[in-house]
């Protein structure tokens, strides 16, 4: 089998990925970079847990092939947002609003809300909605979520 030679910048790092040809982003992430806050759950791009940022869009690792990522691809996961201001106050309202419960979910939402918020900083109830469509929860409801992006939300320095 071939082998897929690249370099990319993940989490603000120049990294160079050696893997078979056909891997996922998603295995490349956390079993060659040992990036496993990124989890896997569906593994079929309908749960959103694997959510990540390639190029400032987010997308579902698990249906990436690593090769359709060129060199200088740029990608960040929940260890990279988690050291960035607008991800701390993220996971701060998570915890504060109670929007954890067994936990799964919470990696991809904090990837989707970091998104959604770099983009739309005072996002409404719909576009939070719409922001995280691609992530699902079983546990909380979905409204304490919500109500933890809108106090992120409210806590973000105002723009100039
Ligand atoms: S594990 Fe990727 S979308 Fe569910
Ligand atoms: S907190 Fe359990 S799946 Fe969301």
């Amino acid at each position: 089998m071939s082998t897929l030679k690249r370099t990319w910048k993940v989490n603000g790092q120049t990294v160079p990925i050696r893997a078979p040809a056909g891997r996922r982003l998603l295995d490349v992430l956390r079993d060659d970079l040992g990036l496993v806050g990124t989890k896997e759950s569906c593994g079929e791009g309908e749960c959103g847990a694997c959510t990540v940022i390639v190029d400032n869009e987010p997308v579902v690792s698990c249906l990436i092939p690593a090769g359709q990522l060129p060199d200088g691809t740029a990608i960040l996961t929940i260890e990279g947002i988690e050291k960035t201001r607008i991800g701390r106050l993220i996971q701060r309202a998570f915890l504060e609003c109670g929007a954890v419960q067994c936990g799964f979910c919470i990696p991809g939402m904090v990837v989707s809300s970091y998104a959604l918020l770099v983009k739309n900083p005072r996002p409404s109830t719909p576009a939070i909605r719409e922001g995280l469509a691609g992530n699902l929860c079983r546990c909380t409801g979905y409204t304490k979520i919500i109500q933890a992006v809108k106090l992120a939300a409210a806590r973000l320095p105002k723009r100039k």
